[in-house]
């Protein structure tokens, strides 16, 4: 077999037909479905007046019939080949039928139509449309679906597509079917269907136009209790929409559907989002806070992709961050609404900048736009979603809200029932705002973290501050040379005398005491005049752009901003900053075998905080939480992982021996019985007492042992079950863990979301078991390599967070995760090459390491690859 090619952005051309409507029928049976299919089709003008061939896309599919206009064809008058078919001649307008038959028993890629229990569902972006029927499975044909499902009465009792029901019937045999009609032109990627026996919560919304919309939850028997945070959700997002956008929703029915078997979060798909369980189920004892917060999230953003990503969709694949990115951006905004913004905005930018950049700086380092890939299904990735919302933001922010939201008006006004480009979506922005934003586009062209060198003086005999920005971004495979970027850095100076924003005059112009710097050249030179006391800028507020922003900042300076700030987010990248450079210095200690000495201006800034009875609760969480393992390894020429690991938990110990007493009175103080809502204040509560006992624990001291023993005793809801089960099974002591953990997943096995998490729990525990623990949890019953929620539960996890023991030196770690791609590699592609990526960051640790990662890597490119893991495997080598 010949290696998979690359597709190329520059060789898009428009389909030589177009689907006008498409009908299908689904005689479902788990092992033979039978798709038929009638197109209407049509010459597009497009490409000319010649006849051309009509290609249609197909995998795995056995053809049983093939007709035009009623007339079958004969052999010679189609090819047909593994990827598709061809009909080599073809009328200007017909109508296509076809016959074929399918296996989703069989189907454990989960793209297409495939089996979740004894369900039947589907999941088609970007191109699983392909494995159902013949079609030309691109996202620029976009036809009118008409859905017939014919199903067991019995153990088939719910018949769901996209779209209204329209007629439904008992047919023989025990079998019956339903029809949906759905009148918005879709590309085939927005296709569903679901089939089994599901019970519903349903529940209404009228728009804010007077439209009756039904709502619906559909879900097995047994999680009929788990619903009403999404159902909330679902409601609070389609006012939001309504109310920020001023967009409706347009259909008179909106389902969601559960499943457990599910690649990713969720699936927006046209009135029918189908959910991975994990993204929408919750309750007080089995989801944690943050699975709250993340189930609102989701339900939020598949809500939005009915507008932007459906009836606005992409043009080509390569344009998929044109519908990624900005509902990204509006499912941020919408949480930040709903939620505490400031929390948000540093849990966000604080994942961005550990696992975003990381992407940016490795071998699969990409443009939010792309401009070739082989497989479309790896590049569902943190710079097409996550930088792509960057760079909405920043447009948000040069344009301000009122102009943006007049360019999103004028965008859904103008390309409704459409599929296009990136550059349709920015034009809009440019057109409504009047401004140039010919630079800005290469935030969507350049891959990697543009990196900002700044520095500054205050000149004390004229009153000036001098600041200049250096812009700088990093070569990434394919692209040696970068261009210099439109970098909007927001940045107010805090003055050292009065501890307050000092008022900024730039060229003769007022700006306020909060402005924003507009990097457009290599270099540039800031000088700001009357300027009263010597000050320390607070640079990048709000993470204004996605760069990595270096200052020679002291450690009083940064003591300083934390305390003075005005800017909540600065304030506590300055608290991260300054531990960043405690921990330096106890990583350098740590390799050369030097006695470590904790920093008291951590203590001192860290007392501060913890007495400050004013300060939000939520945030202040955030600032006593330490950088991750993986942020500090970020920052790291070389990663050093048990340097690190040790460093941090002497910060940590050193921090809890020190203001013992501190995190014991905060932890009291926020003991509360109430009964639980998952609510910001309610959750900035627990996230503050449980920090403070995550630093009890870090001494093990009785006092703090007894606590977390009795808060998962009392087991109130599952974000304290949680966190006291994994300190206690983090913790030394096997005699406090293992009782624990019996006794949860024992309480749990039936549950299997709960016991996603106590997989989790088990196999990031830092004690040198770890590894032996992933390999003996693969063997228990509820474990499953065909279920991706297990496979991230328990695979993921150990090599995504327990560094230590994922990166032991005997290789082990890195053995047992390449075996594992290998087994998925044929089981399920897609997520074996995401599974595979702590093995490409093989560059960035010790030669031993390096040497040990790549013999995995090569061991894994011996093997029969998917063109998934050959797409990642190659560049991780190249
Ligand atoms: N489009 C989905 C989302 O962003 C993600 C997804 C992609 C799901 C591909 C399945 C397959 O919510
Ligand atoms: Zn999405």
């Amino acid at each position: 077999m010949s290696d998979p090619q690359p597709t190329y952005l520059h060789d898009y051309q428009p389909p030589a037909y177009r689907v006008t409507h498409t009908e299908l029928k689904f005689d479902l049976a788990p092992s033979a479905t039978k798709v038929s299919a009638r197109l209407q089709l049509e010459r597009n003008p497009a490409r000319g007046e010649e006849a051309l061939p009509l290609e249609l896309d197909g995998e795995g599919l056995r053809l049983e019939r093939i007709a035009i206009d009623g007339q079958a064809l004969n052999p010679d008058e189609y090819t047909q080949g593994d990827t598709g078919l061809t009909v080599h001649r073809v009328p200007e307008r017909f109508a296509l039928e076809t016959e074929v038959v399918i296996d989703p028993a069989a189907n454990t890629a989960l793209e297409g139509l495939y089996r979740s229990g004894s369900m039947f569902c589907t999941q088609c972006e970007a191109e699983g449309f392909r494995r159902i029927t013949f079609y030309p499975d691109r996202p620029d044909v976009m036809a009118t679906f008409t859905t017939t499902l014919i199903g067991d009465a019995e153990r088939e009792p719910v018949l769901l597509a996209g779209g209204n029901p329209v007629e439904r019937g008992e047919l023989p045999n025990g079998r019956h079917f339903v029809t949906w009609e759905d009148p918005h032109p879709k590309p085939s990627y927005l296709f569903a269907l679901v089939a089994g026996d599901l019970e519903k919560v349903e529940d209404r919304f009228t728009t804010a136009s007077g439209r009756e919309v039904t709502l619906q939850i559909w879900v097995e028997e047994e999680n009929l209790g788990k619903t009403d945070h999404a159902m909330a959700s679902l409601k609070r997002a389609m006012r939001w929409d309504e109310e920020t956008y001023g967009r409706e929703y347009d259909l008179d029915l909106f389902m969601i559907v559960a499943v457990n078997d599910f690649n990713m979060g969720a699936m927006e798909n046209k009135g029918l989002n189908i959910f991975n369980s994990a993204a929408v189920l919750t309750h007080p004892q089995t989801a944690t806070d943050a699975a709250f917060q993340r189930v609102e999230g989701i339900v939020a953003h598949e809500y939005f992709h009915n507008w932007s990503g459906n009836r606005v969709t992409c043009r080509d694949w390569f344009q998929l961050s044109l519908k990624e990115g900005f509902t990204v951006f509006r499912d941020q905004c919408f949480s930040a609404d709903t939620n505490s913004a400031p929390v948000k905005r540093i849990e966000d930018v604080s994942f961005f900048r550990t696992a975003q950049f990381a992407e940016d700086a490795g071998p699969t380092a990409h443009p939010v736009r792309p401009d070739h890939y082989i497989e479309i299904g790896n590049f569902y990735t943190l710079t097409i979603y996550e930088k792509g919302a960057e760079v909405v933001r920043m447009l948000r922010n040069l344009l301000g809200w009122e102009t943006f939201r007049r360019g999103s008006d004028l965008y859904f006004a103008r390309f409704d029932g459409q599929a296009v480009t990136i550059e349709d979506f920015v034009g809009c922005m440019a057109e409504v705002s009047g401004q140039d934003l010919s630079q800005f586009m290469r935030w969507y062209a350049q891959a990697g973290t543009p990196e900002i060198d700044a520095n500054g003086h205050y000149d004390y005999a004229k009153g000036e501050y001098h600041l200049t920005l250096r812009q700088r971004t990093p070569a990434t495979p394919d692209q040696p040379d970068k261009q210099p970027l439109h970098i909007p850095v927001r940045l107010g100076l805090v003055g050292t005398k009065s501890g307050r924003d000092l008022p900024l005059t730039l060229d003769g112009e007022a700006l306020g005491t909060d402005a924003v710097l507009h990097l457009r050249e290599e270099e540039q030179h800031f000088v700001f005049t009357d300027v009263a006391e010597a000050p320390v800028p607070s640079l990048l507020r709000g993470f204004s752009a996605p760069v990595k922003l270096r200052f020679p900042y002291g450690r009083e300076d940064l003591a300083f901003l934390l305390a003075n700030d005005s800017d909540g987010f600065n304030r506590w990248d300055a608290g991260q900053r300054l531990a960043m450079l405690a921990l330096d210095d106890l990583i350098a200690a740590h390799r050369n075998g030097v006695e470590k000495v904790m920093d008291s201006r951590v203590i001192e800034a860290f007392r501060t905080l913890l007495s400050e009875e004013s300060d939000d609760k939520a945030v202040l969480a955030e600032m006593l939480t330490l950088p991750s393992e993986a942020y500090i390894a970020e920052q790291q020429p070389v990663v050093d992982v048990d340097a690190i690991h040790a460093a941090r938990t002497f910060v940590k110990q050193g921090l809890a021996l020190a203001l013992r007493e501190e995190f014991l009175a905060i932890y009291e103080a926020n003991l509360s019985d109430a009964p639980y809502a998952p609510e910001p204040e309610q959750i900035a509560r627990r996230s503050l007492k449980n920090v403070a006992l995550s630093y009890l624990m870090s001494i093990e001291d009785e006092g703090a042992i007894e606590r977390a023993r009795r808060q998962f005793e009392a087991g109130h809801n599952m974000t304290d079950v949680r966190t006291a089960l994994t300190l206690l099974t983090h913790s030394s002591r096997g005699d406090l863990a293992e009782p624990a953990l019996k006794a949860f997943g024992e309480q749990w096995a039936h549950d299997p979301l709960v016991m996603d998490q106590w997989f989790t729990i088990q196999v990031t525990r830092p004690q040198e078991d770890a590894l032996e623990r992933v390999k003996f949890l693969m063997q228990h019953p509820a474990f499953s390599l065909k279920n991706p929620n297990k496979v991230r539960a328990l695979i993921g996890a150990f090599a995504g967070q327990n560094r230590v023991n994922f990166h032991r030196l005997d290789g082990e770690g890195y053995k047992l995760l390449a075996d594992v791609v290998i087994e998925l590699n044929r089981l399920n592609p897609e997520i074996a090459a995401r599974i595979i990526t702590p093995l490409t960051r093989w560059a960035r640790f010790d030669e031993t390491r390096q040497a040990l990662m790549k013999g995995e890597l090569e061991r894994i490119r011996g093997e029969a690859l998917s063109p998934n893991v050959y797409e990642v495997v190659e560049k991780a080598l190249a």
